[in-house]
């Protein structure tokens, strides 16, 4: 009786989420409205070539509008879906209440073609987040549906400028089209389906993307990984950035590293950097993937010739303020584990398929399954699977991944951030806050967090193909 089960949940959730506000002294919260009408429209990727690709995108823009918001701020985002088919949005990174999370079969019905859902809820964390369609992700996000979310800081570091950049892929024939070759079981049992056109903010990566500085200001730049597949190394020429927030949570400020910061498919990092280079001057800032082949320009750092704003740089703090997330207690907190197979490469993998063990590589073409998450293979819409994890609500966990793969895989956990603690058993000195992590081939990753959110939240892959092939379960908080 899964679907029973799923709505008992979302009414204790609502009823939680009713329960928790003090009656008498709730605020009233200011509510933003967004409006966000996905649809199909032509766009011209390279404003140095006049030919229009075809895309899917909100509002006829793309990508998406960037949507803003400030901490403690109710959201009302209204979604009229025109597209031929089935949507959901999602929003990467907020904790909401279960059933705004926009997951379909598990969350909420899908907004049908011609249908609309009004999403509300309470802004709980500031940030840099992003929106993209829970339904047949590896599909829509790559066909161009996803933006970004920024939510404000009530005391934001000072800083001159703040850019987001919103990195993607698409994958382009010879007359700049869509190939609509989505949910190839060559790429859902690979390393996912890529583009061959890196993207920044819509728009051909090059050395006409330029973030127009002034020297000696200190710049902000969000970056957002919205590709459905690719991971990039960003490399800044001439630049010092300090790291100050991982997927929208302030960090210890440290430095960048020079051979490139990684991002995975769905992460996002704050940047800070202090442009102390000279009028006129212009440094690239690359993609630096594959370091045998040719790096790729994504866009430039452009100085004006104005004279130096400053002669040094800003000293003041560069911290970005805390949310508060609840800290999980290493010492009262359960053990659990979750083990990944499967894929194209590496070992053979049997895994349960409907309640039978089935050898993976053999049913992969026919059942569209490449992965196993602790022995089990699902489809996307995980609606008639049990979940991976029931946590009551309130525990402490430390979730153990361990990936048998020899495969690279960005884990994302919907409604929570969760501390990184160790790689392969080494402890992370920083145990950043994040809610996507990158797990290397033949490696295992420990993570602790406080079970908080209740409701069925999405465990996967965000490489979305991977997704597709298996590697989406959920966790239960009740
Ligand atoms: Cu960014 Cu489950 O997704
Ligand atoms: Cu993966």
């Amino acid at each position: 009786m899964p679907i029973h089960r799923r709505e008992f949940l979302q009414s204790a959730a609502a009823l939680g989420a009713a329960l928790a506000l003090p009656a008498a002294a709730a605020p009233a919260r200011k509510e933003s409205r967004y409006e966000l009408i996905p649809s199909e429209f032509k766009v011209q990727l390279d404003p140095a070539n006049p030919q229009r690709s075809t895309v899917w995108s909100y509002n006829e823009q793309f990508p998406g509008p960037l949507l803003r918001f400030r901490r403690g701020e109710r959201a009302h985002i209204a979604v009229q879906n025109r597209l031929a088919q089935d949507t959901t949005v999602h929003w990467h990174g907020l904790r909401v209440p279960n059933g705004m999370d926009g997951v379909p079969g598990v969350t909420q019905l899908p907004i049908a073609s011609g249908g609309r859902f009004d999403y509300r809820f309470d802004i709980k964390d500031s940030g840099t987040f992003w929106y993209h369609p829970h339904q047949a992700s590896f599909e829509q996000v790559p066909r161009g549906l996803y933006g970004a979310l920024i939510v404000e800081e009530d005391k934001p570091p000072k800083v001159d400028r703040d850019e987001v950049w919103l990195l993607s892929d698409i994958r382009l024939d010879e007359q700049r089209q869509q190939v609509e070759d989505f949910g190839r079981i060559l790429d859902l049992a690979n390393d996912g389906r890529r583009g061959n056109q890196l993207l920044v903010n819509g728009l051909a990566a090059g050395p006409d993307r330029r973030i127009d500085v002034r020297a000696g200001e200190r710049l902000r730049l969000r970056l957002i990984n919205a590709a459905s597949a690719r991971f990039f190394r960003v490399v800044l020429e001439g630049h010092a950035a300090s790291i100050v927030a991982w997927d929208g949570q302030g960090v210890t400020p440290h430095a960048a590293p020079t051979d490139g910061i990684v991002l995975g498919p769905g992460m996002r990092v704050d940047l800070i950097i202090d442009c102390m280079q000279r009028p006129g001057a212009r440094f690239e800032i690359r993609e630096a993937g594959r370091p045998k082949l040719s790096t790729m320009v994504l866009g430039v750092i452009a100085y004006s010739t104005q004279a130096p704003l400053r002669s040094a740089p800003l000293t003041t703090s560069i911290a970005v303020p805390p949310n508060a997330l609840p800290e999980p207690d290493l010492d009262k907190a359960s053990d659990h584990y979750i083990m990944f197979q499967g894929g194209m490469r590496g070992s053979p993998t049997i895994g349960l398929i409907d309640g039978k063990p089935s050898r993976i590589q053999d049913i992969m073409a026919k059942q569209g399954l490449a992965w196993t998450m602790n022995y089990n293979a699902q489809h996307e819409h995980a609606l008639m699977h049990e979940p991976l994890l029931n946590l009551s609500r309130g525990e402490h966990v430390i979730l153990h991944m361990v990936n048998e793969t020899d495969f690279v895989h960005p884990m994302h956990l919907h409604g929570h951030f969760f501390r990184v603690l160790a790689v392969n058993g080494a402890a992370n000195a920083l145990r950043e806050w994040r809610d996507t992590v990158i797990m290397a081939p033949r490696s295992s990753l420990d993570v602790a967090f406080v079970a908080e959110n209740p409701g069925e939240w999405m465990y996967h892959c965000h490489i979305l193909d991977h997704a597709a092939g298996g590697m989406m379960g959920t966790i239960v908080v009740e």
